[in-house]
């Protein structure tokens, strides 16, 4: 078969070498653009025609043309040619070869600078959208089981030794905070995705009279951007969504790392839903956590994209480059990597038992209620410092005769303080311990039910499309 034209070949005499041909196209990975470029297209052609650049029969043709490539994408059947660079110079000739000369105008009054910059923000809005709707699903699945277990006692932990009791549901809400947070920033960053850059045609805008905010308004983008040359050229948006991205991935790497160690027989705190467990092809006895590994694995690549395109971006002068093509790749990754980790998650979180007889052997071997002990002193007049000292000494007795603290007959606790009476035993429990943590914020099984109302409020009618 004859090699097609480039569509710019009237400036060259020679051929692209075919090895140039390869190395710059980006077909291979911008098709996935497809039919954000076709949308994008047509609210261009419907502008030139409202504004008169286009004659009426032309739109109408192109409408047709792109209405039969949006066809032929979505139902696979689209030809891809290699001879084409990319997924605009690929949609564009076989817009021509469908309706003939109209499909040659379509181009008037813009490049594909602002064209890739404009699919790019269609493409990477959608994607922040379905990240939206998988956060909250996620947040509602912790959610369901902070409130199942809103009364289970474990230990909490600071330096990985146990601490203090505290509520499997509190430490759950813990990353529905978290996982908020990164909602908020997906949502912030939408707002400066969601800028028109179409209209800046190469760098300095186009001699024709165009109506940008009338393809603002048909695309769904909240504002015009301001200046043609940055908005041909920079990419932050995108590196924005990327570190949006990383952290939520960060988030999720530190909750599927609590997954991996609870699920390891050493801690036993939970069981992960069998169908979500992998075997081994060697030792029969294998559950492994395959699932949360490779979550924590991903966020690595996420945080790579990150890097990836800040670096691609700090020595670029104005306006385009190439180097920008380099954009995509890191991108894709980063969606893909993000709105896939949330969603297995969500999954394996529902699909979570709790060991509460596990989570209560581990509480009785730290001395968990120490602090509980000193501030039991507290109240009863001895100055914190003094009551921390006592307490410190009785913990020593309780390691040297190997038992916890908390079951230290009361006579032996005695000889520590001679404040301490029988009333110091609920104290000393873990359920006592929770119980008395009962402020905004703090683990009693109250304060996390109240703090599960307004995280479900704060949810409301979001991410239905989950
Ligand atoms: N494929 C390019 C990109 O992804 C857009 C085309 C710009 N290249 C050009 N030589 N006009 O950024």
């Amino acid at each position: 078969m004859a090699k097609k034209k480039e569509l710019w070949s009237g400036r060259f005499a020679k051929r692209l070498r075919p090895q140039v041909k390869a190395f710059t196209a980006s077909l291979p990975f911008d098709r996935r653009l497809a039919l954000h470029d076709v949308r994008a297209s047509l609210a261009h052609a419907r502008m030139l025609g409202a504004c008169g650049i286009l004659a009426r029969r032309d739109l109408a043709a192109i409408e047709r043309g792109l209405a039969a490539v949006r066809r032929e994408i979505e139902r696979d059947r689209f030809a891809w040619s290699r001879d084409d660079e990319d997924v605009h110079l690929n949609i564009e000739r076989r817009l021509t070869a469908l309706v003939g000369d109209a499909g040659k105008k379509l181009h008037t009054a813009r490049s594909r600078y602002d064209q890739v910059a404009t699919d790019v923000r269609l493409w990477l809005r959608d994607e922040i959208d379905s990240g939206l709707d998988r956060l909250a699903a996620l947040e509602r699945a912790l959610l369901a089981q902070a409130s199942r277990h809103a009364d289970l006692v474990m230990p909490g932990f600071t330096h990985l030794q146990v601490a203090q009791p505290v509520t499997f549901g509190h430490h759950l809400l813990a990353y529905v905070e978290m996982l908020e947070r990164d909602r908020e920033r997906l949502s912030e960053c939408r707002r400066r995705v969601n800028r028109l850059p179409l209209g800046a045609a190469a760098l300095a805008g186009t001699t024709f009279p165009i109506d940008r905010a009338r393809v603002a308004r048909e695309l769904g983008f909240e504002a015009v951007a301001e200046n043609s040359l940055d908005a041909v050229s920079d990419r932050d948006f995108a590196i924005e969504y990327c570190a949006a991205a990383s952290l939520a991935m960060v988030h999720l790497s530190r909750l599927a790392e609590e997954l991996v160690l609870w699920a390891s027989p050493r801690f036993g705190f939970v069981r992960l839903p069998e169908d979500y467990c992998t075997g081994s092809s060697i030792m029969p006895q294998k559950r492994n956590p395959d699932v949360p590994e490779l979550v924590r694995g991903k966020s690595s690549r996420v945080v790579g994209d990150l890097v990836t395109l800040l670096a691609l971006m700090k020595a670029q002068p104005l306006a385009y480059n190439k180097d920008n093509q380099e954009d995509k790749e890191p991108l894709f990754d980063a969606a893909d990597t993000l709105n896939a980790s949330l969603e297995i998650m969500a999954g394996l979180v529902s699909g979570l038992r709790p060991d509460a007889k596990a989570m209560r052997a581990a509480l009785a071997q730290g001395h968990a209620t120490a602090t509980d002990l000193a501030d039991y002193l507290v109240r009863k007049g001895v100055p914190f410092r003094d009551a921390h000292e006592a307490v410190g000494r009785a913990v020593r007795e309780a390691e040297r005769s190997g038992k916890d603290l908390a079951s230290l007959p009361l006579a032996t606790l005695k000889r520590f303080s001679a404040s301490i009476d029988a009333d110091v035993r609920r104290v000393l429990t873990p359920e006592g311990s929770v119980a008395a943590r009962d402020h905004f914020g703090a683990t009693s099984p109250r304060q996390v039910r109240q703090a599960i109302a307004r995280a479900r409020e704060r949810l409301k009618g979001r991410g239905s499309r989950a």
